[in-house]
């Protein structure tokens, strides 16, 4: 008799070894036959009940919907879905249904929109009831495999949440299913550890979406939802490295004047931590596939040659801009920057101030700006925020969430301010803390992701105390320092007027230890005494040629900034600059500076430059080996804004879509090794 497959630490087992023992010791004979019987009956009773479980039949293929909390009508539609009327009835009593209709209407709309390209999961708010955790297989024609969960109040914030989440990431990561484009899921404005749950996983935001969860209270709440692109299998195959097949133009080093053209390579990135590791030729060995292994593609399945009119860059760094701003870009273009009817009193800190308290707003104007540059192409974006130290926090939440690298300042202002958007300066330096510490909490500031920024507005509408404060702060914790020095005619003028013999702003800015590792927007009249102190102090000047034309009555000479030693990049500062578009951007410094600054000057100022103005040269800015991949996927092709002709060389097109381009023009865009867009 095999003993073994009984299980042996089962205490009945172990008894009847012990008797067995007694047995085999005793005389030969029909009183030992029959005892031998006996046990030998008993252990086949044990064999069965001791056998292991029979395997589950195997698992469907898989798709998603999950949810919390789960409603009576929840319960209905999973089990129909599931066709298991019994299901229906044993779980039904426990859920006694607060959510109707308006849950059931969503349950049906996004369920029957899910399959079968679309796999959803809705990860919601822990209010709730009942099971902590359940699974539901249904058959592999529907397509469908379902992963709920529910958490009981008792369960609450034992991250049952996040285990499901990783868990059904896992399974559909195993194996994706072909056909499908993406995982969605959403979470509950406002429930950060949820938000950071996905950001975790990969997921990026969408956007928010109104009214969608009625909560057992019958509060209705809105969501935001997350998405996590599956592109051509590649990305989310897990583990090692992906690869990348693409005509790559970037602003090497040892190109000089030069972009390089690197047409038809083949690039590995390491997946973990969106580091380059290898770029050669396509035909060289390595790049037909040389060193063995199935590789993953970011980008289509790499076996074929990219079209000549797609092309590779780095992501546009765009090193000013104002988040809150964006709500009314595009208009306030004729007023001067300065004055009690300038754009900073009727524009400026009106909209700004709009933010403070309005969650739903800041969520909205954020989700919008962060959307919005990075369907441009800004991969990094150096960002003020308003007064507001929630609002900035969602801001940094929401460059997190849509995968931007996010540089981030809470402004701030006490002085020469209006009353409803003005702070006193221990409110500026307390929330300017509260900032930096909450950045550095999350897992996005280990990984280079986001970053908090030190950010007195401008000299006018900052007190020396503040200033000095500020300066002690971004000495303790080592942060950047971002503001506007020497911006514009009138803006100088006023700050001769309340700093009378204090020399330049660069002067009161060193004077108060602010002159250090950061960048100043604009410094259009900044002398050559100023630039040499501020580039030895690492700080850097954020070119902002658009803005330049509507308020500084001047403009900057680049060419002068770095022969001083200064770092310069490029800015949008939207809204004195109204477009969001790096591209713009470029344009405008071409045009600025006449015949100085030719359009691949221009493009490496948007890259390269601003990798060095913010201190990332060396991570950020070109294709070098051991730099992340930050990346914008340009294509010609049937491109909206432009045409292309036969017989155009690479350099022209690429020209083209950097001239003429637009949004239209963009595929794809990746940060530190991920598809974000
Ligand atoms: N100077 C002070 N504040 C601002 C601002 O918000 N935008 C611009 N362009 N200049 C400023
Ligand atoms: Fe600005």
């Amino acid at each position: 008799m095999d003993l073994s497959a009984l299980g042996a630490l089962d205490p009945r087992l172990m008894g009847l070894m012990a008797q067995l023992s007694t047995i085999n010791a005793a005389p030969e004979g029909e009183a030992r036959d029959a005892a031998w019987e006996c046990i030998s009956s008993q252990l086949e009773v044990l064999k069965t009940e001791l056998a292991p479980p029979p395997p589950p039949p195997p698992c469907p293929r898989p798709v998603i919907i999950g949810l919390e909390p789960l409603s009576g009508n929840h319960v209905k539609s999973l089990a129909e879905s599931a066709n298991d009327p019994a299901l229906e009835a044993q779980l039904r009593p426990s859920f006694p249904s607060p959510y109707q209709p308006a849950d059931a209407e969503w349950f049906v709309k996004y369920s029957s929109e899910a399959a079968p390209s679309v796999f959803r999961a809705i990860v919601l708010d822990s209010c709730c009831v009942g099971v902590v955790s359940l699974e539901l297989r249904v058959p592999a024609e529907s397509n469908t495999f379902t992963l709920g969960y529910w958490v009981t109040p008792k369960h609450h914030g034992k991250g049952i949440g996040g285990q499901a989440v990783t868990k059904f990431m896992k399974e559909v990561l195993a194996s994706p299913p072909p056909g499908l484009s993406r995982i969605e899921a959403t979470a509950v404005e406002g429930n950060v550890a949820s938000q950071r749950i996905l950001a975790r996983a990969g997921f990026v935001m969408d956007g928010l979406m109104k009214d969608f969860l009625l909560r057992r209270d019958g509060e209705v709440r809105d969501c935001l939802l997350f998405s996590y692109p599956l592109v051509g299998g590649g990305e989310v195959a897990g583990g090692g490295s992906v690869w990348l097949r693409a005509n790559f133009v970037h602003a090497a080093d040892h190109a000089g004047d030069e972009l390089e053209f690197l047409m038809d390579h083949v690039m590995e990135v390491e997946e973990e931590t969106g580091k380059i590791l290898r770029v050669e030729a396509a035909d060289s060995e390595w790049g037909r596939g040389g060193g063995g292994g199935k590789r993953s593609w970011l980008v289509g399945s790499g076996d074929r040659k990219p079209s000549s009119l797609q092309f590779v860059t780095p992501g546009f760094v765009d090193t000013h801009i104002h988040a809150p701003q964006y709500s009314y870009t595009g208009s306030a273009t004729d007023k001067p920057l300065m004055g009690p009817d300038g754009w900073l009193e009727s524009y400026t800190f009106p909209a700004e101030s709009k933010l403070t308290g309005d969650r739903e707003r800041a969520l909205d104007v954020y989700g919008k700006v962060v959307g919005r540059t990075l369907k441009n192409g800004t991969t990094s974006a150096l960002y003020f925020g308003t007064i507001d130290v929630a609002a900035t926090k969602i801001l940094a939440d929401v460059c997190v969430a849509k995968g931007q690298r996010g540089f981030v300042g809470k402004v701030c202002m006490d002085r020469n301010s209006p009353q409803n958007y003005s702070e006193t300066c221990e409110e500026g330096l307390a929330g300017t803390v509260e900032l930096i510490e909450y950045v550095r909490g999350l897992d996005a500031f280990r990984k280079g992701l986001l970053h908090p920024v030190v950010t007195p507005r401008f000299i006018p509408t900052c007190s020396p105390e503040l200033m000095r404060g500020l300066g002690d702060i971004a000495e303790k914790y080592d942060c950047l320092v971002q503001s506007h020095l020497s911006e514009s005619v009138d803006e100088v003028a006023f700050v001769q007027q309340i700093h009378e013999g204090e020399g330049s702003d660069a002067d009161i800015f060193e004077k108060h230890g602010l002159l250090r590792r950061g960048v100043a927007a604009h410094s259009v009249f900044c002398s050559d005494a100023d630039l040499k102190k501020m580039g030895s102090a690492n700080m850097a000047v954020a070119h902002c040629p658009l803005s330049n034309f509507y308020f500084a009555g001047g403009s900057l000479d680049v060419e002068k900034c770095e022969s001083c030693g200064v770092d310069v990049g490029l800015g949008t500062d939207v809204a004195g600059g109204y477009s969001y578009s790096m591209l713009n951007s470029m344009r405008m410094g071409v045009v600025n500076a006449r015949n100085k600054l030719n359009w691949k000057a221009a493009f490496r100022l948007a890259t390269q430059g601003g990798a060095n103005a913010l201190g990332m040269g060396e991570t950020l800015g070109s294709f070098a080996v051991g730099k992340e991949l930050d990346a914008v996927l340009w294509n010609a092709e049937g491109a909206a804004c432009l045409d292309v002709w036969e017989g155009e060389g690479a350099e022209d097109v690429f020209q083209k879509i950097m001239t003429l381009g637009d949004d239209r023009a963009i595929g794809r865009v990746f940060v530190r090794g991920r598809r974000v867009l």
